[in-house]
């Protein structure tokens, strides 16, 4: 697979459609990223999160999968997993520090490929656009799409790249509608706003969590309709929503 438009690696093409907010995350990740790494990887639950997301991009072995935002990296080794030695997979994040990380993580394994991009301009060409059919089987993206402007478009763009027949699946943590919810949705906001980049309105803004809600319905409801066969799970007493669709 040909990979272009990604930076190079002293970052200095790093300018992307969501502008200054993608620096601002990009400084923040930047410094958190070994703490990030931590929560990414022993966040109780959060191992089971992560297979269940592989599996759901039902990929068989020899398959290529793209994981745009990857961080760290916490899902690449259960996207190695499923596309065994054959397959190939692709991390595409646009913050270095957490990329270093991510290399580290799977310097063992030859089909794994971390490279700094922007999620909302995907280097993935589609091999054969007569047959609608994308290089990439499959494209995840965890925790990833509330920080994007424009959510429901990024998927958009995601659903065309794997072409029909493809699996897109998203995870993210929103509001939980469950009974419980006050206390889940009480502990939820802290967490929006303590890892939301200081520099950005969404810190600020008076309701945050009610912006984010509003990203994560765009960019799954977005998946729904450009998918035949979808699969919707909730975790973490429903803060977490796992979505994966078969493109039509
Ligand atoms: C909350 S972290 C999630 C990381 C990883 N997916 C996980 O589940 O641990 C969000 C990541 O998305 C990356 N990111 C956000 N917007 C991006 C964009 N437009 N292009 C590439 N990466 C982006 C950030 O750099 C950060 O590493």
């Amino acid at each position: 697979m040909t990979l272009h438009g990604f930076y190079g690696p002293d970052g200095t093409e790093s300018k992307t459609k969501g502008g200054g907010a993608d620096e601002d995350a990009q400084a923040f990740y930047g410094r958190w990223a070994a703490l990030y790494d931590l929560l990414a990887r022993r966040t109780p639950g959060i191992t089971t999160l992560r297979r269940r997301a592989a599996n759901a991009c039902r990929l068989e072995a020899g398959d290529t999968v793209v994981e745009m935002g990857c961080g760290t990296g916490a899902n690449l080794p259960y996207l190695r997993e499923a596309v065994g030695p054959e397959g190939t997979v692709i991390g595409i994040d646009f913050t270095g520090p957490v990329l270093e990380r991510a290399r580290a993580l799977t310097a063992g394994y030859d089909n794994v490929h971390v490279v700094r991009g922007d999620a909302t301009a995907p280097p993935i060409p589609e091999e054969d656009e007569a047959a609608g059919q994308g290089e990439a089987d499959a494209i995840l993206a965890t925790f990833v799409v509330g920080m994007l402007a424009d959510p429901a478009g990024a998927v958009d763009d995601w659903c065309d790249a794997v072409g029909s027949g493809g699996h897109v699946v998203l995870v993210n943590a929103a509001r939980s509608a469950e009974r419980y919810a006050p206390l889940v949705n009480a502990v939820f906001r802290a967490v929006v706003v303590l890892s939301t980049p200081p520099t950005t309105k969404l810190r600020y803004d008076p309701d945050p969590v009610r912006r984010l809600d509003g990203k994560i319905d765009a960019a799954h409801g977005r998946l729904r309709e450009r998918s035949s066969a979808v699969a919707h799970e909730t975790h973490a007493f429903g803060v977490v929503r796992l979505t994966g669709g078969r493109i039509e």
